[in-house]
């Protein structure tokens, strides 16, 4: 799967400019391998985009006296990443559910709050009722903030439409509001969120309709390559999720699914039967579900955030690392769950509960997540022919990715080689 060419307004921009750039002078460049296996580090190593790709990562000095004519940016001694992506967001969406928050740590659960007419609806209304520009504007200004925490990378699902003609209208939203960032964003159709009032006891309708029609509406219209579900007791079986999973898989289209959520329900065990690219939350997962998951290369995404507002565990490293699964990390940005703003935040929590070390932790929030996507050929990593996504951060060594609290920022953020905005290097590169 490619980033759609919606997602890269700018691409052609940066290909027509001389794009030679050499970021040298860092701590360290960290980075995957190309298998997503395992970290490389470059000590005092240097990074060269050319035409808003990575040509070559080493040695700085060698790379400096290679590269003569590049442009030096000079990371100031700091550590350099890919630029992170989060591979699961639920960014468009209006109002907030703080005083939900409030009724859960009084004790009320998930369950109850959503069936007394909270939760996913709530949001649903309050979407509904907002204006689209203003939606659009809002979702801009969100992933704006995500690129200014270093994601390079967002996936932005639909989902609180929920009717057929709502959904259409967030993705369509989506579309529009891509077009006015710089951030690579993947656009997911989130089907199965909840049933709509309009289709209250008429469930098998609701899934026909939006096998039959919605489906390949979303496809001809091109919007969006991806399909999620919310396989869950709460929302939709294992029975249910599986006609409309394999139609569109049917279609071309990569699927996902929102699984083992608030109970063990089987949907990472559907996941991995169908191939699908990732199960996501699987806080009630078995360790036979992970080694199902890594089986089938189907990547396990941990939603710390979710876990936490929720009260509930995540799973530990050591029984991850045994299945030989690949988990990814992300914010899960919803209104309900987790109203987290910031991956590297979240990732420095799950680094303390699960026991991941730094090198899999940056896995986690870069090669692994851009699997969950489909493009691990082409982010997550700055192996030559990459995008030239990087982030240089306010910190010298890997370690202190996952340490401070809160997390520590970019000092800069390269989108296909160029410098958008932070202002701290000492030179600019975007018009
Ligand atoms: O990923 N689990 C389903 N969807 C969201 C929460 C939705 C909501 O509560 O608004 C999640 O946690
Ligand atoms: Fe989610």
């Amino acid at each position: 799967m490619t980033v759609s060419p919606a997602s890269d307004p700018h691409g052609k921009a940066v290909a027509g400019r001389a794009s030679y750039l050499v970021l040298h002078n860092t701590s360290e460049v960290v980075t995957p391998d190309l298998d997503g296996r395992r970290i490389v580090r470059y000590p005092r190593g240097a990074v060269v985009f050319r035409e808003g790709r990575v040509l070559e990562v080493g040695p700085g000095a060698d790379l400096l006296r290679r590269h003569a004519e590049a442009r030096p940016i000079n990371a100031n001694g700091r550590l350099v990443t890919p630029g992170f992506v989060d591979c699961h967001t639920h960014m468009i969406f209006a109002g907030h559910r703080a005083a939900e928050f409030q009724r859960r740590l009084a004790g009320e659960s998930y369950a109850a709050i959503a069936a007394s007419g909270g939760g996913i609806r709530s949001t649903v209304s309050a979407t509904d009722a907002e204006r689209s520009d203003v939606l659009e504007k809002n979702l801009a200004a969100r992933l704006e903030r995500w690129r200014a925490n270093g994601c390079t990378t967002v996936e932005v699902k639909s989902g609180y439409g929920l009717t057929p003609g709502a959904e259409i209208r967030l993705l369509e939203l989506i579309r529009a509001a891509v077009a006015r960032v710089p951030v690579r964003v993947v656009r997911t159709a989130l089907l199965l969120h909840a049933l709509p009032d309009a289709y209250r006891g008429r469930r098998e309708a609701y899934l026909t309709e939006l096998r039959e029609h919605t489906l390949p509406e979303i496809l001809r219209r091109d919007f969006a390559a991806t399909l999620d579900v919310f396989c869950d007791p709460v929302a939709f079986s294992v029975d249910e999720c599986r006609p409309l999973l394999a139609a569109a898989k049917a279609l071309g289209m990569a699927i996902r699914l929102h699984a083992e959520q608030t109970k063990r329900s089987g949907g990472a065990l559907l996941a991995a039967e169908l191939g699908a690219a990732s199960a996501d939350h699987l806080e009630c997962a078995t360790e036979d579900d992970w080694r199902a998951l890594a089986g089938a290369g189907t990547v396990g995404v941990l939603l710390p955030a979710a876990a936490l507002t929720l009260g509930q565990k995540l799973p530990k490293a050591k029984m991850l690392r045994e299945t030989g699964a690949r988990v990814a990390l992300a914010t899960d940005f919803n209104p309900g769950t987790a109203p987290a703003q910031s991956l590297l935040e979240c990732a420095a929590i799950a680094t303390r509960l699960c026991g991941f070390t730094a090198d899999e932790m940056l896995l986690a929030v870069t090669w692994n997540a851009a699997r969950a996507l489909g493009l691990e050929s082409q982010v997550g990593h700055l192996q030559p022919g990459a995008w030239g996504d990087a982030v240089a951060w306010e910190c010298e060594a890997l370690e202190e990715l996952p340490y401070w609290m809160p997390a520590v920022r970019p000092d800069c953020v390269l989108i296909r080689g160029a410098d958008l905005a932070l202002p701290a290097l000492e030179r600019r590169v975007w018009p």
